[in-house]
């Protein structure tokens, strides 16, 4: 698909064309991933973070935060839970922070998971930005997966969204480290961001192509109120910030058949069945979140995050409903590593 037809596609707005999108790309998902969905279950570790992006709730320079910080018991219990009922990885995921005793502290969590799980639980980080050192550390510890959002391919765009100090070239080198050392690497963008146009999101998914990324985790941006990029926005418009998630999900699938994709938070934040649409339109993974309840509301990204008030054992009671409704299977027991990663590790082995 070239970058015209991208567009076309992106623009698509009557149902009928819409249906036919979704539709195609639900093909291509039964075909090359198949109707299987993987768990990942969600840890958010911290949300202290040294950044300062103009559109996230829990940056540096929002006072209104409760910060807390996982320690490493709370963390490795949360992954042996997930361990236990079967899901095939966990995701730790926290603020960005660069101290050696933050590096050293993930380290560890991640030999006890390996030693207390054989190495049998996938890993995946989504730590942000870190020195080639560091993440090769945390591979040598047991990580295999790293999760960084490029957040949008254009680099004018990425200015806006970010302080002076952001960079998105140290960004995009720390996608090429995460590659070269040999993670199965993600990544992903917002979608309906201001000042984002089709054209820029077309570019996106060209982006994930060249870079022969294994998974992407990407969604509708939603403003959070204690931020400078809500301040003064107009009230996101919602039914049109789900519906250019799911187009970029159907595209990413149908250029890129053989990666996994989630079918993220975001989504359900906009409609309950949000996640299910994702599934629908060509994602594969989803990432139930099992951060204990109490911390769950300090970690607010956005607003309306969902499943505040529930717990790990209730959020897969209800996704597994849910996935069920739609006649798919839950792989659980099973790591789902992307076939992408699988066919690209077969071709240059390391
Ligand atoms: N709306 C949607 N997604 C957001 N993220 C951060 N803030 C928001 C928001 N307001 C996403 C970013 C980041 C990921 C962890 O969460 O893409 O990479
Ligand atoms: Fe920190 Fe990530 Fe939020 Fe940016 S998006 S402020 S790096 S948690
Ligand atoms: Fe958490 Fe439905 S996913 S309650």
């Amino acid at each position: 698909m070239n970058r015209d037809e991208i567009i076309q596609k992106l623009s698509f707005s009557d149902e009928k064309s819409l249906a036919g999108l979704y539709g195609q790309a639900y093909r291509v998902k039964t075909e090359t991933v198949g109707r299987t969905v993987y768990f990942r279950g969600l840890i958010e570790m911290s949300n202290v973070c040294v950044k300062n992006c103009y559109y996230c709730g829990i940056r540096k320079d929002n006072a209104g935060v409760t910060r807390f910080t996982l320690d490493s018991g709370e963390i490795i219990a949360s992954a042996l839970w997930a361990y236990e009922a079967g899901y095939g990885s966990v995701v730790l995921q926290s603020g960005e922070r660069a101290s050696e005793e933050f590096i050293r502290s993930v380290e560890l969590v991640l030999a006890e998971i390996k030693s207390k799980t054989e190495g049998k639980l996938a890993v995946t980080l989504s730590l942000g930005e870190q020195t080639e050192e560091t993440y090769g550390r945390w591979l040598a510890a047991g990580a295999a997966r790293y999760l960084l959002r490029i957040e949008t391919s254009n680099p004018a765009l990425y200015a806006r969204l970010h302080p002076k100090d952001h960079s998105f070239d140290t960004r995009l080198n720390c996608l090429k480290t995460l590659r070269k050392l040999g993670y199965q690497t993600g990544t992903g963008v917002m979608t309906g961001l201001p000042f984002q146009t089709v054209e820029d999101l077309a570019n996106d998914i060209i982006f994930f192509r060249d870079m022969d990324i294994d998974m992407i985790g990407m969604g509708p941006y939603i403003p959070h109120a204690q931020t400078p990029l809500a301040a003064g926005a107009a009230p996101a418009m919602r039914p049109h910030s789900l519906e250019m998630g799911l187009k970029m999900i159907a595209v990413a699938r149908l250029v890129l058949p053989d990666i996994n994709i989630a079918a993220t938070t975001a989504l359900q934040a906009l409609s309950p069945a949000g996640r299910e649409l994702g599934l629908k339109a060509g994602a594969n993974v989803i990432m139930p979140n099992i951060t204990d309840t109490k911390y769950r509301a300090y970690y607010q990204l956005y607003d309306g995050k969902p499943c505040l008030d529930e717990n790990a054992g209730m959020c897969r009671d209800c996704l597994e409903q849910r996935i069920k409704s739609l006649g798919e299977e839950i792989a659980y027991f099973n790591p789902g590593t992307p076939l992408h990663y699988t066919a690209r590790l077969a071709r240059n082995p390391q």
